[in-house]
């Protein structure tokens, strides 16, 4: 089954976004990457992405509301770039391809919106490709452009991600509930915010968790999730960035059942379950009203 809408050469694909209901750093491996435990969420909100099929010649184009005025740097280093150069590397195909993103998703702020472009382009290149690769095969070459491809380049509504968040147990999809995105105006460098979780625990400041297992039949519930919802990140953000305690707060307040914050952030996600109120934030904070 495909979510793809393909004609001819051309195929639109929706990247949609995810949230980490869990985010469980644990050991650091010998290379310097930490192993996950993480329960990926993917929400309505979502990019547009189309992918023309060429017979010679490169392009990307990223337009649309959450473009960063400073664009998005060199196009080679766009992780939707390296999915398709990936997928042609791999497959012997396409010779030239031409992808156009209409941005919605923040960017660099905890919701997969760079690896939701990548995860989408294979979908929509496979999609299309007269020999597909097959989900597999697209799972690993996902999983060599980062942490969260492969689960954005699944089909899976909701998942745990074990390893560095390519080992995934599909998760009974939660019924859908309103969420409120709360977007601070600074972002955070992933690679930075790893080594802050690896001097607090240095320093004793963080405990390494040694949770029970997680019961993937169990957390199809909301009621289940709000229990083992947790990140590691977070404290160690918020030590810098005070605004994420008070953007936690906010939504704590409006009735959120669930208010954390979503990968290294600074994206701070609350989930409802009715219609949301209005936040009582200052200005700075961007607020995105959409759905599970
Ligand atoms: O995946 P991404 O390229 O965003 O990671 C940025 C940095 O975060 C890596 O270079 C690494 O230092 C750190 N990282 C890690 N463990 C992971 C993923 C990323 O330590 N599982």
């Amino acid at each position: 089954m495909s979510d793809a809408i393909a004609t001819g050469s051309e195929v639109q694909v929706q990247a949609q976004a995810k949230v980490n209901l869990r985010l469980r750093v644990l050991e650091r491996e010998p290379g310097g990457y930490h192993q996950l435990e993480s329960i990926f969420l993917r929400i309505a909100l979502a990019d547009l992405v189309r992918v023309r099929v060429l017979p010679s010649g490169r392009s990307l184009d990223c337009a649309g509301p959450a473009m960063p005025a400073a664009g998005l740097g060199r196009v080679e280093d766009n992780l939707a770039w390296r999915a398709a150069a990936a997928y042609a590397e791999a497959s012997g195909w396409p010779r030239g391809f031409a992808i156009a993103i209409e941005k919605h998703i923040p960017v660099g702020g905890g919701l997969g919106g760079g690896s939701a472009d990548a995860g989408a382009v294979l979908r929509a290149l496979d999609a299309i490709a007269p020999h597909p690769l097959g989900d597999q095969a697209l799972a690993a070459l996902a999983f060599t452009l980062g942490s969260d491809v492969p689960f954005l380049a699944s089909r899976l509504t909701s998942a745990i991600g074990r390893g560095r968040g390519e080992r995934l147990e599909p998760l009974p999809a939660p019924p859908a509930r309103p969420l409120v995105l709360v977007i601070p105006p600074f972002a955070v460098n992933t690679g930075e915010a790893y080594g802050w979780v690896a001097a607090a625990r240095a320093a004793g400041a963080l405990p390494m968790h040694a949770d029970p297992p997680l019961d993937a039949r169990a957390l199809g519930r909301w009621d289940a999730l709000a229990r083992v919802a947790a990140n590691d990140f977070e404290p160690v953000v918020a030590t810098r960035h005070p605004e994420i305690t008070a953007a936690v707060r906010a939504l704590r307040d409006a009735g959120a059942t669930i208010a954390m914050m979503s990968g290294s952030g600074s994206t701070v996600f609350g989930v409802f379950e009715g219609p949301p109120p209005a936040l009582a934030l200052p200005t700075e904070f961007r607020v995105v009203r959409t759905s599970s």
